[in-house]
């Protein structure tokens, strides 16, 4: 047999150890974990007697834990979160690859829980069962109301498993003063976010009925999502489907979204964003935005979307951006998307305002710049298909359509209508395009003082 030695693991945790750690290296390369009481606690994890780690770990040294040797009870009802918090921290803290199993075949509630990292080991959470959250919104008091199942600074983290992520949102949504302008207006929970994590990748995975966002994406660098499905009604109010904000390098590939609000939003500081194999309905389509809320700054740029099928949505391909804000959405393409039946199948709205009260117009905006609609077909449920309505001050710049076909989805016409917005279109465009190329803008617009400093930038064609 090998030495045993204390893991230096443990230090992690001293201040607030209640077990410690001891590795015993076997003759062969399997690793086997044990977690002895050292000072006297009563163990935070029980033990199940001997084959807790699975022979399966040996060959690639990753010590596997399944949530049900740790006591976990996933009947739906029993509150497994402890277990899950501390098989967390334990895989979080050791030298080796981590892989955490939530067994198929059951469904474990968890309450809004913590996942931290950094962590020592590279850590696979495997849901192939349920992860329901609490019903009660009253479970949250005292709680951040933002989140559920929260992931942060953690690098090198892959969540896969085939399993459902259930966020039990229907309390939530009745509470909504979305669904009843008498109700307060108040957050939900997003059902999982990670935050500040690096190399992440998420895959076969489905989430439903989250109280708000089912996945969101914020401040991550390197991201692979794909084989996610996401399902709630088309009612349920501002559940998004995926949401990613200020993160760069995200790759979004087979994804299924049906939900309330936008299948996928891209907000704030986000870059090289790639999305392919989309497929959205019901729901509020593909949004970049909304950005500039509250005079905030956004800077976006870099997207690209190639593959989607969108279907009885309230949009289609979207920028929107508020009144006020400053910065910029640039260098966005969309290409080869079906549509069926959709409203607003191409829109850039720069008047964005979901707010109870009317928004004035104001004298800044974020500005738009470089973005190309291309290999777009299929039916409207409006009459205007294509909708460019662009900031008095910062006119959208550089638009550019290619191979546009959008019929009526109830055997009308289509037309496409422009305000302020500049580029150019080549091939076959139905509706016909509204842009105005960029000579007629130098010609027609006058300088005015306030705004001169920015129109030499118009003259790009
Ligand atoms: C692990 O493998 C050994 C022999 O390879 C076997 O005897 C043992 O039952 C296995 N343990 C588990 C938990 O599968
Ligand atoms: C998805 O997860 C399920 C359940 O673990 C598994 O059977 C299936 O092979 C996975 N699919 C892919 C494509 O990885
Ligand atoms: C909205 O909420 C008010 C006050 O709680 C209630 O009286 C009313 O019935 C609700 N309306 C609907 C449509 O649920
Ligand atoms: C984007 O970055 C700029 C500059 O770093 C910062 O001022 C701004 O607050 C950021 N915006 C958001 C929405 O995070
Ligand atoms: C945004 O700026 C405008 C003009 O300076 C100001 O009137 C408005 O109150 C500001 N809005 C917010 C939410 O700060
Ligand atoms: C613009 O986006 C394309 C992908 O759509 C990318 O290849 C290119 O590097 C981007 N350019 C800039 C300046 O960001
Ligand atoms: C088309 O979309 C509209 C508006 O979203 C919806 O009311 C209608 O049921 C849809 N039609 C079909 C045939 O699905
Ligand atoms: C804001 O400006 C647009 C474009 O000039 C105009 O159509 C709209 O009526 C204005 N909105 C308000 C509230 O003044
Ligand atoms: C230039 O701006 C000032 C103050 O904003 C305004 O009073 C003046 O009329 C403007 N001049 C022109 C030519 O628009």
């Amino acid at each position: 047999m090998g030495k045993i030695r204390n893991s230096s693991t443990s230090n992690a945790y001293s201040s607030h150890s209640v077990y410690s750690f001891n590795y015993i290296i076997p003759s062969s390369i399997c690793l086997l974990l044990i977690i002895s009481n050292a000072n006297g606690f009563s163990p935070i994890i029980h033990f199940p007697t001997p084959g807790l780690f699975r022979n399966t770990s040996c060959p690639s040294k990753t010590v596997v834990f399944n949530i049900n040797d740790f006591g976990a009870k996933g009947d739906g009802f029993t509150d497994d979160t402890k277990t899950l918090e501390d098989v967390w921290k334990v895989a979080c803290s050791l030298s080796s690859r981590a892989k955490i199993v939530i067994p198929a075949g059951k469904s474990y509630l968890v309450r809004p829980i913590d996942f931290a990292g950094p962590c020592q080991s590279k850590v696979t959470l495997r849901i192939s069962g349920t992860i329901v959250s609490p019903r009660d919104p009253e479970v949250w008091e005292g709680l951040n109301i933002h989140r559920w199942l929260y992931f942060h600074g953690v690098k090198d983290l892959i969540v896969e498993g085939g399993g459902l992520i259930d966020g039990s949102g229907h309390k939530w949504w009745a509470q909504s003063c979305k669904m009843n302008t008498s109700n307060h207006c108040t957050h939900a929970p997003t059902a999982v976010t990670f935050h500040k994590c690096k190399n992440l990748k998420v895959r076969n995975l489905t989430m439903v009925s989250s109280p708000q966002m089912h996945m969101a994406f914020t401040a991550c660098v390197r991201v692979a999502a794909s084989r996610l499905s996401v399902f709630a009604p088309a009612d349920s109010p501002n559940t998004d489907g995926i949401h990613i904000s200020a993160s760069k390098h995200v790759n979004l590939k087979n994804i299924i979204i049906s939900t309330g609000d936008d299948c996928i939003s891209i907000v704030s500081n986000s870059s090289r964003i790639r999305m392919k194999n989309i497929v959205c309905g019901p729901g509020h389509g593909i949004s970049i935005g909304s950005l500039g809320k509250a005079n905030s700054s956004a800077a976006v740029q870099d997207v690209s979307l190639d593959g989607a099928y969108l279907f009885n949505t309230e949009n289609g391909l979207r920028i929107k951006t508020w009144q006020g804000g400053s910065g910029f959405a640039r260098n966005i393409t969309f290409q080869n998307v079906w549509m069926k039946n959709v409203s607003n199948p191409i829109i850039i709205d720069q008047y964005y305002c979901d707010s109870s009260v009317p928004c004035v117009n104001q004298t800044s905006s974020v500005s738009i710049d470089t973005v190309s609609f291309h290999g777009i077909r299929g039916t409207s449920a409006t009459e205007v298909a294509i909708l460019f309505a662009c900031s008095d001050i910062f006119p959208c710049r550089r638009l550019y359509l290619e191979d546009i076909q959008l019929t009526s989805a109830s055997g009308g016409i289509t037309r496409s209508f422009c305000w302020e917005a500049y580029g150019k279109s080549s091939g076959v465009i139905h509706p016909a395009p509204c842009i105005s190329s960029g000579e007629i803008i130098i010609g027609l617009k006058v300088m005015s003082n306030s705004t001169s400093r920015h129109k030499d930038e118009y003259a790009f064609l």
